[in-house]
């Protein structure tokens, strides 16, 4: 190895002295009925773990160890990463035997920590940045904590975070009804490592409702990167088949897909009919069966699920083995795993099917004409 002597930290140094935490341990609720059987950041998009994608893009940074914050279906998480080697990573597990909140979370992994700098992430984020960009900004700041932040049409769902002219943090506003800017926090914060080590341990905290202010009111150095990359929290069935879909057609970029982008994507073992129209950055699961003249645009069929002929899915979640009878119609729906759904049913508007659940054929209708 060459050496050099810098007279200040070089980026690669930084990175080097840089950890992520990945906090996983939600219920997912919004995500339900899929997230009875799997935690939300394990459903399948665009064929992979969702978090796959967001642990590819840590690894593209420059950062290889990443704990996982893990409460809810901790097992699962540990049984498909293991210890990271398939993506390069160091990765290690820590579990809440209660829910610690966010920022509980992030205070229960500090033992793991050996960095100064501590990158955490929401683990259901679905992003385009590129991070080191916010993490040169944490050091050109001499930031206690950098927040990235973005903009979005309806801030009212998320953490609101105004900031002044240099990038200052004003305020941190936890899902309000009346937010005073478009500008939201996007789920990822660069931590210096002893502010982490002032949350209280082992009792629930949340990070945005009670850290946050805290450090605000203390007066300490927070600063927000601000860009317009792409950004979808994956929480709602609506953005996680949009956030699919995207995925599929290029628009949201993974390295974890190798550039992979068109209408549809269909994995291995699957049967398509003949006629069938696959559009809008469909996902069709390992050994799916999708039966002639079937229509599916912004579809996001789990594996081994069936769509029978002439069946219609619009921006619709196909759970696990569910079936979609001849000619049914299922628009902005989520059908459980295994559910089975009969002909000629319909299906719209945010309708839930829970898993297993045995629909007719014909029994649910929005229309008189069969
Ligand atoms: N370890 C652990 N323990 N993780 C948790 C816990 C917990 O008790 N509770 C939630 N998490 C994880 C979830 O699994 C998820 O990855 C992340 O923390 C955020 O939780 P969500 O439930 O998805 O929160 P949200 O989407 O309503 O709001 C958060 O994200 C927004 C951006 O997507 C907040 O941070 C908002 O301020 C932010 O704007
Ligand atoms: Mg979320």
């Amino acid at each position: 190895m060459t050496s050099t002597t810098p007279s200040s930290a070089e980026p690669r140094d930084l990175i080097a002295d840089t950890e992520a935490v990945v906090l996983v341990g939600g219920k997912g609720t919004r995500l339900r009925p899929l997230t009875i059987s799997a935690p939300k950041p394990m459903l399948p998009t665009a064929g992979l773990p969702f978090l796959t994608h967001l642990l590819s893009r840590i690894r593209a940074a420059g950062i290889r160890r990443v704990v996982l914050g893990t409460s809810f279906k901790a097992e699962v998480f540990e049984e498909h990463f293991g210890d990271g080697s398939d993506l390069d990573l160091e990765l290690t597990y820590v579990v809440e035997t209660e829910p610690l909140g966010t920022g509980g979370g992030i205070r229960n992994v500090l033992d793991e920590l050996t960095a100064s700098t501590i990158m955490v992430f929401n683990g259901d984020v679905l992003g385009g940045t590129d991070l080191t960009r916010i993490l040169d900004l944490h050091h050109a700041k001499s930031a206690d904590l950098t927040m990235h932040l973005v903009r979005v049409s309806d801030p009212r769902a998320f953490g609101c975070v105004p900031t002044d002219d240099d990038g200052r943090v004003l305020e941190f506003l936890e899902k309000t009804q009346d937010p005073p800017t478009d500008q939201i926090n996007a789920g990822c914060y660069v931590f210096r490592r002893d502010l982490i080590a002032q949350i209280p341990e082992g009792v629930p905290v949340s990070v945005e409702r009670e850290t946050f202010p805290q450090l605000l009111a203390e007066g300490k150095r927070v600063f927000g990167f601000v860009d317009s990359a792409y950004w979808r929290d994956m929480g709602t069935p609506e953005d996680f088949v949009r956030g699919s879909a995207d995925l599929v057609r290029g628009i949201a970029p993974s390295p974890a897909l190798h550039g992979h982008a068109g209408e549809s994507l269909v994995h291995e073992g699957a049967g398509i009919g003949a006629g069938a129209v696959l559009v809008g950055g469909t996902v069709v699961g390992r050994g799916a069966e999708i039966g002639a003249g079937a229509r599916l645009d912004g579809a996001v069929v789990f594996d081994g699920a069936r769509i029978e002929a002439g069946a219609t899915v619009e921006r619709s979640i196909i759970g696990f083995g569910a079936r979609i009878g001849h000619r049914a119609l299922i628009r902005d729906g989520v059908i459980g795993d295994g559910a089975d759904i009969g002909a000629r049913c319909e299906l719209l508007r945010g309708a839930r099917v829970w898993p297993g659940v045995v629909i007719p054929d014909g029994g649910i209708r929005y229309s008189t004409d069969m």
